[in-house]
């Protein structure tokens, strides 16, 4: 058995306790922001049912090869996720200039985390707040008693201004996503998501049966499953791209280091397609469970993160038990964000921790530090440095204020280009012997995934930057 080694050379490397670990830790990992916020939003602005086909579609076709190129590259190399692409790309005589791929792939994900722990800071602030409504609506009646729609509308724009409140919730985020990163693998990730996943799924569930009875359910299925294909326009098409890389945590490397913990004995390709799987229905019933609350209320399926921190907390006010529902809601959409939060801040630390053979511990605080730093600019660029306008010489990222700006470089620029990179490399540029050992494929099936990996990911992937750049 070849045993590998933590960053000091002597100690065995950390990993997962098993396979289960790793589905849970990957789940969470994927499961987020991206499927509670992004995912409803985006199906609501591009036409429901012919969005969420496509999006499916995408998952399976361009997502899922991913997803599994990145595990493989990670479990072979069974270090950090530039070592791992280095190793991979050494024994198949190739260029270790590979290795920036990952690179890219760090640096994405430390942007990511910085503006993504900023918003789950915002989930922290409406937790506090329905905490505190609990007291004054208590638990049967709907939530916010006494506050009128105006009221309500002023919840989120006055967060929004406020730069010393949101900086406070950013680094309490950041502080609660470091502490489970520092104690490793086994000792944290993992306990972070073998408790906080299964809650999640139980108050999902929960939340979405409630809504079911007592919301528009059936006005809810004919929005997200009627498919009207004059609605699939090539925006709509791109969209469901965007969202389906998002969503799987890819092209940042994320998957290439939670890889790099799986023990030998995992076939990749059943539990990549688990993954996929669960992080699909994850969405979709996160959309079951949104928008019969919103359209109950009579409100508009429309809005971005406003149908999150303004459409739901005026439908919670008309709903019977609105105030237990809605700091349900908020605590599942906190679990979800922390371990994806989680996610992200392992990918720069495993990286650093391997560069400058450093400690988990100091170096988990120093990604941190510096991941809340940029947090903190970007929560103030919603307010006074809203002027500022870091990347506005570059007509793509024109008018942009920081926070934009990191999600604007990462989801149009440098995760499209990690994931091209990947399939590119894991397709044409390593030595086939390695890939057929370690990717749980043969036959068929294997000939499928190598012609996605090879042709249709690369070309569609690009076709993402181009719009993204000239669109
Ligand atoms: N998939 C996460 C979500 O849906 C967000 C995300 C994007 C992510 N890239 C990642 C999480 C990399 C962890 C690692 O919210």
């Amino acid at each position: 058995m070849v045993v590998t080694t933590g960053s000091d050379g002597i100690t065995p490397r950390d990993g997962w306790s098993s396979r289960t670990a790793f589905i849970l830790a990957a789940v969470g990992s994927a499961v987020g922001l991206g499927n509670l916020v992004r995912f409803p939003a985006e199906a609501g602005a591009n036409g429901g049912g012919a969005f969420v086909l496509f999006y499916i579609f995408c998952i399976v076709l361009i997502g899922l090869p991913v997803l599994l190129s990145e595990t493989l590259i990670g479990r072979h190399g069974q270090s950090s996720a530039t070592e791992s692409v280095r190793r991979m790309a050494a024994e198949s005589k190739a260029s270790r200039y590979w290795e920036g791929l990952a690179g890219l792939g760090v640096i994405s994900a430390f942007m990511i985390l910085a503006f993504y722990c900023v918003i789950g800071g915002w989930v922290l602030y409406y937790i506090g707040v329905f905490v505190g409504d609990l007291f004054t609506s208590g638990v049967t009646g709907g939530a916010l008693a006494g506050m009128s729609a105006e009221d309500i509308s002023a919840i989120f724009p006055a967060l929004l201004e406020n730069g010393l409140l949101m900086t406070v919730l950013d680094l309490v985020f950041v502080v609660i996503t470091v502490y489970f990163v520092a104690r490793g693998v086994s000792g944290g990730i993992e306990i972070a998501a073998v408790w906080l996943m299964p809650a999640f799924f139980i108050l999902l569930l929960g939340i979405t049966i409630y809504g079911a009875f007592g919301g528009a359910f059936s006005e809810t299925l004919t929005y997200l499953f009627t498919v009207d294909f004059t609605k699939l326009t090539p925006d709509v098409m791109l969209a469901a791209v965007g969202q389906a890389f998002f969503s799987l945590s890819l092209g940042v490397a994320g998957m290439i280091t939670y890889g790099s913990y799986v023990g030998r004995d995992v076939n990749l390709a059943g539990t990549s397609a688990i993954i996929a799987f669960a992080d699909t229905s994850v969405a979709l019933v996160a959309g079951l469970c949104i928008f019969p609350i919103v359209f109950a209320a009579g409100l508009s399926s429309e809005g971005g993160l406003g149908l999150m921190f303004d459409t739901l907390p005026h439908a919670f006010q008309s709903m019977p038990a609105g105030s237990v529902i809605g700091l349900a809601f908020f605590i599942m959409v906190g679990f979800a964000a922390l371990t994806s939060s989680v996610a992200l801040m392992e990918v720069p630390t495993s990286w650093a921790m391997e560069k400058f053979k450093t400690r988990r511990m100091p170096t988990a605080i120093a990604i941190a530090t510096l991941a809340g730093l940029l947090g903190v600019a970007s929560a103030y660029s919603m307010n006074a440095l809203s002027g500022f306008h870091p990347l506005g010489f570059i007509p793509l990222f024109e008018g942009l204020g920081i926070m934009d700006t990191l999600d604007s470089v990462t989801a149009k620029l440098f995760m499209p280009i990690g994931a091209i990179l990947t399939a590119v490399f894991v397709g044409w540029i390593a030595d086939k012997r390695l890939i057929n050992g370690e990717n749980g494929l043969d036959g068929g099936l294997h000939k499928l995934w190598l012609f996605l990996v090879r042709w249709l990911c690369p070309v569609v992937l690009t076709l993402i930057v181009l719009f993204g750049i000239f669109g």
